[in-house]
């Protein structure tokens, strides 16, 4: 299927969508597979490559259970670092958590392994699985459908998900990924730093002529 979005709209619109998921709209397997299948195109650290896996989760009962050990944690974590987000941003992760269990799909993106240690090792690590994910939120948005990263229940809760879900010790999970159709198509560029104000020439710190 040929996108009719330019790549430049794809890549400059692509937002972390919390409040604007369709949760009544089924999400067909077939699109899911396909966005997967792409995402898979992206780059990775040589045999990391096959380390990769992707689990959807799509049972009712299932996505309760993963919602109830995510939440602890996030709303932990939104109490001590909600103040560093915009309200904007603090609202918006908040109605996710509320309405977490009813995003018809969950993709936990995990890879087969322990980073070896700090530095270079997890470096590739998770290096060769965040170009994947990304991607998938690009196909996703050019299909209609959205998601944003989340990483809560990393912190203290990804053995109980674990446990939920037969994952087994060696496997280290990295972000679970709601996922539905866009309820609008009106997404536009975020406010990002200037390209000068994050960017140096020929020496750190210096400013182009
Ligand atoms: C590594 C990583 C972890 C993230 N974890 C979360 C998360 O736990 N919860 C959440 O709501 N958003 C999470 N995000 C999404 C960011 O909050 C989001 O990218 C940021 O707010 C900028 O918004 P945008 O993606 O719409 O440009 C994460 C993004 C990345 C790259």
């Amino acid at each position: 299927m040929m996108s009719l979005m330019d790549v430049d709209t794809l890549l400059t619109t692509t937002r972390s969508v919390r409040r604007k998921l369709d949760l009544d709209r089924p999400v067909e397997p077939e699109v899911l597979a396909e966005c997967l299948r792409i995402a898979l195109q992206a780059p990775a650290a040589g045999a990391l490559l096959s380390s990769i896996r992707w689990l959807v989760i799509r049972d009712q009962a299932t996505r309760s259970a993963v919602a109830e050990h995510v939440r602890e944690p996030a709303r932990a974590a939104q109490a001590q670092f909600g103040h560093l987000v915009s309200q904007a941003t603090l609202a918006s992760s908040r109605h996710l958590l509320d309405v977490l269990d009813r995003v018809p799909v969950f993709v936990l993106a995990a890879m087969i392994g322990r980073p070896a240690g700090p530095g270079a090792d997890a470096n590739v690590f998770y290096g060769s699985v965040y170009p994947a994910i990304w991607s998938f939120q690009l196909a996703l948005r050019s299909r209609g459908l959205g998601t944003t990263i989340t990483g809560y229940h990393l912190d203290g809760h990804e053995a109980d998900v674990a446990a939920l879900l037969g994952i087994p010790d060696d496997v280290t999970q990295v972000a679970l990924l709601p996922v539905a159709y866009l309820t609008t198509t009106d997404f536009r560029p975020a406010a990002r730093p200037s390209v000068q104000s994050v960017t140096y020439y020929e020496r750190w710190g210096r400013a182009q002529d």
